[in-house]
């Protein structure tokens, strides 16, 4: 990754002065600037480095194939062109790959390097030692690093790569791809400068005179790979890694616990189902209020439902009790559900260990399916990597988080009481809401901004090779970024250790494991409702399981004509890139659109990564698109979406009966609904309030990232729709084999 300081690390150079000074005299760590810090440091708008601008404009002129020739590894070749032997790899092996078209690496060029779906990585990914103010509820960071995962490049010229096998990798093939930075979004407040951001991986870091890198958000060129270069690697430690990293995805809480406790959520009323619907005021399980799944022991892998201990945790507690250290690591405990744990950690006020519920990646990340696996045999297995389309905040009202409830300072300036539940409950299914759950001016950077903006929980069972995540820039570095993100109410409290950050990674290869039978049973699925069950000759489930897709010649021909439309229609986005189906590109706000108001991470960088596409089947269910609006694979391709003036256009973005809506409640709790923007009174109801989303249209830019005037929006949200209604079944199905 590029830096803005160039002192530790040049375009294709190794790094040549270790680090950024990395331990700063700490005579910043005033506990009353706590939290205002960060904000005054980060305030000034990012620089642009001009000279890495001009560097990747030039590169961009000459797009070149990749070509490899040969591979070494000390001084001796392991693999020549038209070789077909596998070379023979093991993670820390140094490796040079030797050829033309390679450009000039990853921090000028968009260009990485596969090995199977692991990336080479890109940029040290530093672990920044963190707290917790508990009074004022606010982490932050010092500039201090408990741990780091080196980068693995050494040289990167357009005839030669210099880099280490990665520790994450376990198969091939080996790729070289490239995409061009053909250019760099534009600022949506000015257009004539680009939109810089600052790097995510140190925003949390308060100091005032940490160095703060910054980019911009460039545009992509297509992406061109080399060609596929057999390897086997060699890696016995792959499992144990792997395995290491099923327990952080399973098991582990990333202190949510103690935060939830600390912050009064009382989960174990929740899990055993005593919380009250707010609506109907009856009792209500958390399988039903927020889709958690119940753990059966055949069901999930054998860590999720036995005590683990982790030694040490993954990641590091930042809640410091005064008198007595953190513990460094410790039991969790299942509580029945998936996802759902006891972890021990000493409480900061009673300096005494105790156990609290908090949640891992698995309670968004995964779904129970019970299908036919062979005729005559069912099988129900949770499948890690495809959302919990059921999964809800609902938690946080059964619960009763803190911050639901309360005085807050409304976007006039006025100080009222308010109550969230409404809000909160009304958050679709199978999404979060980072800025809703805190009040309005408790510093922190997930505060209530008055904007409803659902985030949906996306497919990740193919998410290694891409760079871009998050839907942030590319300075997110992958999934590799040392925080699992950290969106409040639900998101993880510190940075990992790098060997947690590696186990996740590995464990983060294997998840398309079930992509096969995801995929297959998905598209029997579909065929079956929409009754097309004709084209595999009718026949069930656990048979057409157990037999070849390639055997059914209507399917193919629907399939073929699919493919066609989106040929034309998608691709052009939506590029294979090692079988996401993303082209990783960033589109402004104003060209992808947005239904509900887009998040403050979408916000930060006023634009929205092309989605992956996979096992869209298992996607379909929680909405599509980032905020989980579109309820159809149809209804997203059907061209009478994207067209205004359409019945279905008039459905989803005008205001009618049946539209998105809230009730009002209480006095309190209308009153926190009508703060925040875009929910409009309508005739025909008078309990509850709709979303305006053409009220969003009109006014779109001041209040989201403080344009001086409203920006365009487009008409419909991903206003890319296939061309005629008659496209849009065989589309579809073709989108269900991805
Ligand atoms: C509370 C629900 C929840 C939990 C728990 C959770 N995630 Fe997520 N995850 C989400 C949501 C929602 C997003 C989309 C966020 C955004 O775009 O701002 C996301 C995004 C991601 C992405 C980026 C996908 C992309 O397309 O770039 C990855 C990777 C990911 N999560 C992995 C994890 C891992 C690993 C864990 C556990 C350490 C985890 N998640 C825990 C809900 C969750
Ligand atoms: C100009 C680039 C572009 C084109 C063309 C395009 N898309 Fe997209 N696609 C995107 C972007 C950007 C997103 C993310 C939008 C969001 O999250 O709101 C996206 C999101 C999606 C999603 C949502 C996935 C999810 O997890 O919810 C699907 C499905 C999709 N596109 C399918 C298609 C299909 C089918 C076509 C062709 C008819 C198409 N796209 C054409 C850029 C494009």
């Amino acid at each position: 990754m590029a830096l803005l300081s160039r002192q530790t690390r040049g375009p294709r150079g190794r790094k040549m002065n270790a680090r950024l000074p990395a331990f700063r005299p700490a005579q910043f760590f005033s506990f009353i600037l706590l939290g205002f810090l960060s904000v005054a440091s980060l305030a000034d708008e990012p620089p642009v480095d001009m000279a890495r601008e001009r560097a990747r404009a030039a590169s961009a002129l000459t797009v070149a194939v990749p070509n490899i020739l040969s591979v070494e590894s000390n001084g001796s070749s392991i693999w020549v062109k038209g070789q077909t032997a596998p070379a023979h790899l093991s993670p820390g092996q140094w490796i040079t790959v030797h050829g033309s078209g390679f450009g000039a690496g990853p921090d000028v060029d968009y260009a990485k390097v596969l090995v199977g779906t692991t990336r080479v990585l890109e940029r040290d990914v530093r672990s920044f030692l963190g707290t917790v103010n508990f009074i004022q509820r606010l982490f932050y960071e010092f500039p201090e690093q408990f741990d780091q995962w080196e980068g693995d490049f050494r040289n990167w010229s357009d005839t030669a790569i210099e880099f280490r096998v990665p520790v994450t990798a376990s198969h091939g093939p080996l790729v070289v791809q490239v995409q061009k930075r053909i250019g760099a979004l534009p600022s949506l407040n000015d257009a004539s400068r680009p939109h810089a951001v600052w790097d995510p991986m140190t925003e949390r870091i308060s100091d005032a005179n940490f160095i703060h890198q910054s980019d911009v958000i460039s545009t992509l060129g297509l992406p061109v790979a080399s060609e596929e270069i057999p390897v086997a690697v060699e890696n016995p430690e792959f499992q144990t890694l792997a395995e290491e990293g099923e327990a952080a995805f399973w098991v582990f809480d990333y202190n949510v616990g103690l935060t939830h406790h600390l912050n009064k959520m009382d989960w174990p009323t929740v899990l055993a189902g005593r919380g009250s619907d707010p609506q109907t005021g009856r009792l209500i399980d958390a399988t039903t209020a927020f889709g958690a799944i119940p753990v059966n022991a055949e069901e999930v892998p054998a860590v999720a439902s036995r005590a683990h201990d982790f030694e040490p945790y993954p990641s590091p507690m930042p809640i410091k009790p005064l008198l007595r250290q953190p513990l460094s690591g410790g039991w969790a405990q299942p509580t029945g559900y998936v996802g759902y744990s006891y972890v021990q950690s000493i409480h900061p006020f009673t300096q005494i260990k105790g156990s609290w519920v908090g949640f891992s990646c698995v309670s968004c990340h995964s779904q129970r399916v019970t299908y036919e696996a062979a005729p005559g045999k069912t099988v129900t297995k949770v499948f890690p990597g495809i959302p919990n389309v059921q999964w809800s905040m609902k938690w946080n009202v059964l619960g009763g988080m803190k911050g639901i409830v309360g005085k807050e300072t409304g976007p006039d300036g006025t100080v009222a009481m308010v109550d969230k539940t409404q809000l909160i409950w009304a958050v679709p299914n199978g999404t979060g809401e980072a800025s809703l759950v805190r009040g309005a001016d408790d510093g922190s950077r997930y505060a209530n901004d008055y904007l409803f903006s659902p985030i949906a929980i996306p497919i990740i069972t193919r998410h290694t090779p891409v760079r871009r995540a998050l839907s942030r820039s590319e300075m997110i570095i992958g999934f590799e970024g040392s925080y699992a993100h950290a969106e409040e109410p639900d998101g993880g409290v510190g940075a990992l250790n790098s060997r947690s950050l590696q186990a996740l990674t590995a464990y983060m290869t294997t998840l398309d494991e079930d992509d096969g039978v995801l995929r297959n049973l998905g598209m029997y699925r579909w065929l079956k409702r929409t009754g097309q069950l004709g084209q595999i000759n009718s026949i069930g489930e656990g048979q057409f399981l157990q037999s070849n897709a390639a055997n059914y010649p209507q399917l193919q021909s629907h399939l073929a004509r699919g493919r066609a439309t989106y040929r034309r229609d998608c691709l052009s986005c939506h590029q294979p890139n090692f079988g996401t189906w993303s082209d990783e590109n960033m589109f402004p706000l104003t060209q992808v659109g947005s239904y509900f108001s887009p998040t403050i991470f979408q916000r930060q960088v006023q634009s929205i990564r092309t989605s992956i596409l996979r096992d869209l089947y298992w996607v379909e269910g929680r909405g599509l698109l980032h905020d989980g609006h579109v309820k159809s694979l149809e209804d997203l391709v059907n061209p009478a979406r994207c067209t205004e003036g359409s019945e279905l256009y008039r459905q989803y973005y005008t205001l009618h009966p049946g539209g998105f809506h809230i009730a009002k409640g209480t006095p309190a709790q209308e009153r926190a609904l009508r703060r925040h923007a875009y929910f409009a009174d309508v005739s025909w109801d008078k309990d509850n309030l709709y979303w305006d989303y053409q009220a969003m249209r009109r006014a779109f830019g001041p209040r989201e990232f403080g344009a001086q005037a409203a920006v365009p929006l487009p008409a419909a949200p991903h206003p890319w729709c296939a061309k005629s209604a008659e496209e849009v079944s065989d589309l579809v199905e073709f989108l269900l084999s991805l």
